[in-house]
């Protein structure tokens, strides 16, 4: 088939996410054709260095062959197992038992899902009937941040608080609330790491006895704010958070699927600050994105209080043909092998102060206002005006013109709408790919200052 025709049908027939549907009809797709490392080749035959791992996911980088390797000999042996019925697989047995020595203390028990939206879903479900088990039929009430995100399910889509998650949607739900995050460059309280901490808490607070405090069932946050403009919280904050859940009786989900299996320096952000959640959802890093998964961790007592709610035969009804899929956990224990063995941990943490560094130096640059980071996540603000942080009218389209011209110098990352971008290079990323992504980055934001529109809306 040829490129123009493909493209044509896809105009025609592919539904995608996160689009205006209009506006894909009329741009048509870019379609990704191969991938080695951290580059990817299009159709049009133009490379380009990947500094978001496809969605966040790719930790790895593209290509590894091992991976491939494990599916096909778990595609040859067993493509597929159920997981109901008592029926399980070696693969998920293995993945399960490694998630849990690797995890937080705290978790011992895996659900498998087919991705994050599902993980959090599974995670509000088993919620909800851990507390019905226990007595707390009340307790019905969630809490999350204002930009974050937690999937777009029919009922996590109003834990994410972003505005395009929830329009004619029909969310949040009116169990569902939100508190302002730690947004250091924004902050009402301003940059002290201190008081943004205790404005979340007492926030959290507030909401809580509001709601009033035998209603709340869980606070759902990110350690890092990945889709709402990559917000790092100050370092204590997710400790202070998990602390002030625990003497308020309401259970603390931390939602990793960006930030675990290393994106953020440790396998887990919430082990660099010994948060011991009740819950946990991961996805993205768990398969590196070669295959989707997702899994929801949660704590023994939530697990028993489950386990011991109902007879012996009465099932718990929460289930997916999918879960615990045995082709998708041979590949999770071969990506596991890779960040642990191959030393990919390693070196994202080695890599990651070369990471800062060009984010830092950017800071000099007329379009940027804040550049921050944590481990191999990290975001530069644009903003029209540094002194007042203005931000640039929606009108001039400014993250358009970024991607734009970025994906015509050969680099691609993500360019959110109010102008935040967002960059996950692979934890196999070495000197040379951060070299030529800060040349191609600055270069990229050079050009685009250059257009008259936007050089007229600097201040
Ligand atoms: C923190 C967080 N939770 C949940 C999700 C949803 O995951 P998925 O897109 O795999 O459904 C995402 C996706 O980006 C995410 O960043």
């Amino acid at each position: 088939m040829t490129r123009s025709s493909l493209k044509d049908l896809d105009r025609k027939h592919l539904v995608h996410p996160l689009v205006s549907f209009r506006e894909h009809e009329r741009r048509g797709p870019t379609i990704l054709e191969s991938g080695q490392g951290a580059y990817l080749r299009d159709s049009d035959g133009n490379e380009l260095l990947d500094a978001f791992s496809g969605l966040w996911c790719v930790n790895v980088g593209y290509g590894q062959e091992s991976i491939v390797r494990a599916a096909a000999e778990q595609m040859t042996r067993l493509p597929y197992a159920t997981g109901y019925f008592h029926y399980s697989s070696e693969p998920a047995i293995r993945l399960a038992t490694r998630l849990v020595e690797l995890a937080p203390r705290s978790l011992q028990r895996v659900y498998f899902t087919l991705g994050g939206s599902d993980a959090v879903d599974s995670a509000i479900r088993y919620i909800v009937h851990y507390q019905n088990a226990r007595g707390m039929a009340e307790r019905k009430h969630f809490i999350a941040l204002e930009r974050g995100y937690h999937g777009s399910s029919a009922t996590g889509s109003g834990l994410t608080a972003l505005p395009a998650f929830h329009r004619y949607f029909d969310v949040p739900r009116p169990n569902q609330h939100h508190i302002p995050c730690p947004y250091p460059y924004r902050s009402p309280v301003g940059s002290d790491p201190q008081a943004i901490i205790s404005a979340s808490v007492t926030a959290l607070r507030a909401k809580v006895s509001e709601i009033g405090p035998e209603r709340v069932a869980a606070f759902f946050c990110e350690p890092v704010l990945g889709s709402g403009g990559v917000i790092v919280p100050p370092r204590g904050w997710l400790k202070a958070m998990s602390d002030t859940c625990r003497e308020l009786g309401i259970l603390f989900v931390v939602d990793e699927v960006i930030t675990g299996f290393g994106r953020t320096g440790p396998l887990f952000a919430c082990q660099a600050e010994n948060v011991e959640p009740d819950l946990m959802t991961v996805a993205k890093g768990l398969t590196a994105g070669y295959l989707p998964m997702g899994a929801v961790l949660m704590s023994e007592a939530v697990y028993a209080a489950i386990a011991d709610g109902a007879a012996e035969d009465t099932p718990i009804g929460h289930g997916q043909t999918y879960s615990a899929h045995p082709v998708s956990a041979a590949v999770a224990l071969e990506v596991l092998r890779l960040y642990h063995e191959e030393g990919l941990l390693a070196n994202g943490v080695a890599q990651a102060p070369r990471f800062e560094e060009g984010l830092q130096n950017l800071r000099r640059h007329t379009l940027v206002g804040d550049a921050r980071q944590r481990g191999l996540l990290g975001a530069l603000e644009l903003v029209a005006d540094k002194g007042s942080r203005r931000r640039f009218d929606p009108a001039l389209r400014l993250s358009e013109r970024i991607a734009r011209t970025a994906y015509r110098n050969g680099l691609i990352f993500r360019a959110f709408g109010d102008n935040v971008l967002g960059f996950a290079p692979a934890l196999c990323c070495g000197p040379r790919e951060y070299e030529l992504l800060f040349e191609r980055l600055g270069h990229t934001l050079d050009q685009v200052l250059a257009e008259p529109e936007v050089r007229a809306a600097v201040a």
